[in-house]
């Protein structure tokens, strides 16, 4: 009888979000926590510890050399994810890279370039594609006419990196990322124009956008407005929420989108909410698909092209002006194959 495979991996970025993918890696039974790094060496070493990696470094250079390695976790600041994917790739890693893609055009095309060029297999975080009941949601419409989306935060510290334009970008291109990248998950077909309005509302010693009412067209004709901000949690909809018609059938994602409730010849149908499992729903399918050989469940050009509309939508927000998609800058981005 062959012996199960083991994947030896390493988490790059012992934070918070570093630390709800140790959970799930340090203990599924396909994977092997190998190595932790964090430019903070006390960190690192707590993170080994906790989740029992074989060593603790503040030393990339030392994963990349590292043959026994085969994936990595990159979960560090927004300016940082360009060079390290970039790092990660030329030494032959697959990599998960935590959203969004990073805060510039150039930079994701940097990311996709060196993953193409590589031959990684490489996924990003946008968890919620595979949340069940979006699943569910998506296998009951598949050709929606109309979204409505949201993602509202409380409040948000101004000195919070995700704040800062250098290593976070503010909350619209953090946190509206993860439910634009939702939207797009749920239309056939591609988005062609983006308008928004917005801008900073809250935060007037940062140079961001903290507040977005976007408006995406998509080739089809179908239209979805999306609500960005850390403005504050709706009280009954909550953080993530998204609703979606096709002219007959209709349906509502609550409770983080992890409630779903149908509507179909006026008949209401509210299924079982489903427990949130947090990162684990992602890091799974990514494993799967290391050990299987298979494309990755969230391809870097899918988050390259969420990132980009993304950033067309600040742009509009800064600009007045609907940018359109299917022509330079963002053309490319749109392409997914
Ligand atoms: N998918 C989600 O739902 C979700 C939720 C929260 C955060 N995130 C994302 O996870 C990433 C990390 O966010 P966080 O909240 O964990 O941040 P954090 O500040 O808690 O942790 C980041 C860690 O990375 C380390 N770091 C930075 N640059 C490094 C480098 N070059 N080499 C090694 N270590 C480095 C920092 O020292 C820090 O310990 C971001 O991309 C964020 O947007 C995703």
């Amino acid at each position: 009888m062959s012996t199960p495979r083991v994947i030896r991996v390493a988490i790059i970025g012992c934070g918070s979000y570093g630390a709800e993918h140790a959970k799930f890696l340090a203990t599924f039974a396909g994977v092997k926590l190998g190595a932790v790094a964090d430019l903070d060496a006390a960190r690192a070493e707590d993170f080994r510890q906790k989740y029992g990696a074989d060593y603790a470094t503040t030393d990339v250079a030392r994963i990349w050399a590292d043959r026994e390695i085969e994936a990595v976790w990159i979960c560090t600041q927004h300016h940082t994810h360009a060079p390290l994917a970039e790092a990660a790739a030329a030494a032959g890693k697959h990599f998960f890279l935590e959203k969004p893609l990073a805060l510039t055009l150039a930079d994701c095309d940097r990311i996709v370039a060196a993953v193409e060029r590589a031959g990684v297999t490489a996924s990003s975080g946008f968890k919620l594609r595979f949340f069940p009941a979006v699943a569910a949601a998506k296998a009951f419409l598949a050709k929606p006419t109309l979204t409505v989306a949201q993602v509202l935060d409380d409040h948000w510290a101004s000195d919070f990196w995700a704040n800062d334009p250098v290593q976070g970008g503010g909350n619209v291109l953090s946190q509206g990322c993860h439910i634009v990248d939702t939207v797009l998950h749920l239309h056939p077909t591609p988005p062609v124009r983006v308008y928004a309005a917005g801008g900073n509302r809250h935060h007037p010693t940062r140079d961001i956008v903290d507040t977005a009412a976007i408006t995406l067209t998509f080739a089809d004709g179908a239209v979805a407005n999306v609500a960005v901000g850390d403005c504050g949690v709706s009280p009954h909809s909550s953080k993530f929420a998204l609703q979606q018609s096709d002219g007959a059938r209709s349906f509502s994602l609550y409770n983080r989108l992890n409630s779903l409730m149908t509507r179909e010849d006026k008949k209401i149908t509210e299924h079982p909410a489903q427990p949130e499992d947090g990162a684990a729903v992602i890091d799974r399918a990514f494993v799967s698909a290391l050990a299987n050989n298979q494309p990755s469940p969230c391809s870097i050009r899918s988050a390259r092209r969420t990132t980009a509309v993304m950033l067309a939508a600040i742009e509009s927000i800064h600009t007045g002006r609907t940018v359109d998609l299917t022509a330079p800058p963002y053309a490319a981005a749109m392409v997914l194959s």
